[in-house]
């Protein structure tokens, strides 16, 4: 990744240095598709921390974590988050992730500030770290905070389906189990681990699949080692990182440009929830000749009951009543509204039955090859 340049127009899949208030400020309103925030924990460790083999843990002691207590933590929290919240698309949605030590005053304020919670996750870590002084229970999990911006934002970006799908075709839930970051992917120049909090790619997969399309562009305004960058990258989105430590975002630069996208746009491509998919009507499908004009329809498999297709994509029964797929099966069915997709079948040459469904899933499977095709 190149180093940047913060100009009025808004650089992408780019790692800028800098304070993520400050840089903020710089972007114009609306103009992220999703925001994923990993900020300072507030964690107040105060010396250090021993194993019972008097050993030191390497705990979050880090400069970046310090705060002159609560009122400054959450004045620095209404900051970026209003910010955030201004730069954030309207059909847009954000992740934060905190422990006990933050992630309820950070909740409230995002609710203070009109943010509407969708979900909160548990991320139950396979492998957390004991408590040594054993005074209190193993600190097993994080939270995460996903929310749109307004209570009254209607459209946002869940792939549900393909959620389910990753899931092996069941709901997926609000508890993640995963394992936090450790060998092979964990950065440790000279096996020092370089950041304290690095975050695992299998987390950041999880949100950025269900929360966004490829193509978006993704801000993470505390970008640490760039791990929302690396797996925005696998995924086919876009991304722009914010760090204010020079070295971190040096090794995210280095660690986001070492992956390769997806040399094929079908690779990206997930498993889309039906409400999602392109609408098709079926005089669509009739003008591009996927339904022939005249071709005879059958409503419910009675073959008592026939339409002929017409040029404009409605139907006519033989008695002379006509409409859409959809009206004059409301009228067979005698119901006040019918989803025509479901019912009307194609009455082959050999007799057979074709339900009109799958010319509009070859219809939708054609666009998705074209897409491919040309990009
Ligand atoms: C919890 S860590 C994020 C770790 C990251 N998710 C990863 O996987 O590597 C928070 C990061 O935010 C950075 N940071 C703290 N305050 C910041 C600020 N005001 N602006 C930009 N970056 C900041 C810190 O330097 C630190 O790297």
């Amino acid at each position: 990744m190149a180093r940047p340049v913060i100009t009025s127009v808004l650089a992408v899949d780019q790692v800028i240095e800098g304070d993520c208030i400050d840089v903020m400020r710089t972007f114009p309103d609306r103009c992220i598709d999703c925001i994923f925030a990993d900020p300072p924990y507030n964690l107040q460790l105060r010396g250090d921390l021993q194993r019972p083999d008097r050993s030191l843990v390497d705990a979050v002691d880090d400069a970046w974590d310090q705060f002159d207590g609560f009122p400054a933590y959450d004045a620095f929290t209404r900051s970026w988050l209003g910010e955030a919240r201004r730069v954030l698309k309207d059909d847009g949605t954000l992740w934060v992730i905190g422990s006990y030590h933050n992630i309820f005053r950070v909740g409230a304020i995002l609710q203070d500030l009109g943010f509407w919670i969708l979900n909160d996750i548990i991320w139950v870590k396979s492998n957390p770290m004991p408590n040594f002084r054993g005074v209190r229970f193993t600190n097993a999990h994080e939270t995460l905070i996903w929310c749109k911006k307004s209570r009254q934002q209607r459209r946002y970006t869940f792939n549900y389906q393909a959620m389910k799908v990753a899931n092996d075709d069941r709901q997926m839930r609000s508890d993640w189990e995963l394992p936090i970051c450790t060998g092979g992917e964990r950065i440790a120049p000279g096996g020092v681990k370089l950041h304290t909090t690095q975050k695992p790619e299998a987390l950041l997969y999880r949100i950025i699949l269900a929360s966004t399309s490829p193509g978006d562009l993704i801000l993470d305004p505390f970008f640490g080692t760039g791990t929302t960058g690396a797996v925005a990258r696998r995924l086919g989105r876009r991304v722009l990182g914010i760090e204010r430590d020079a070295g971190y975002a040096e090794a995210a630069r280095q660690r986001i440009g070492a992956i390769t996208p997806p040399a094929h746009a079908a690779a990206v491509r997930q498993t889309q929830s039906r409400r999602r998919q392109p609408r098709v009507a079926f005089g669509t499908l009739v003008a591009a000749g996927l339904v022939p004009v005249g071709a005879m329809l059958i409503f419910d498999r009675r073959r008592d009951v026939r339409a002929t297709v017409c040029v404009d994509g409605s139907l006519m029964l033989d008695d002379g009543r006509s409409g859409s797929i959809h009206r004059l099966g409301a009228q067979l069915a005698g119901t006040s509204s019918c989803n025509g997709w479901e019912h009307w079948s194609l009455c082959a040459a050999d007799g057979s039955l074709v339900p009109i469904e799958s010319f509009r899933a070859a219809w939708r499977a054609s666009r998705v090859r074209d897409v491919v095709a040309d990009g």
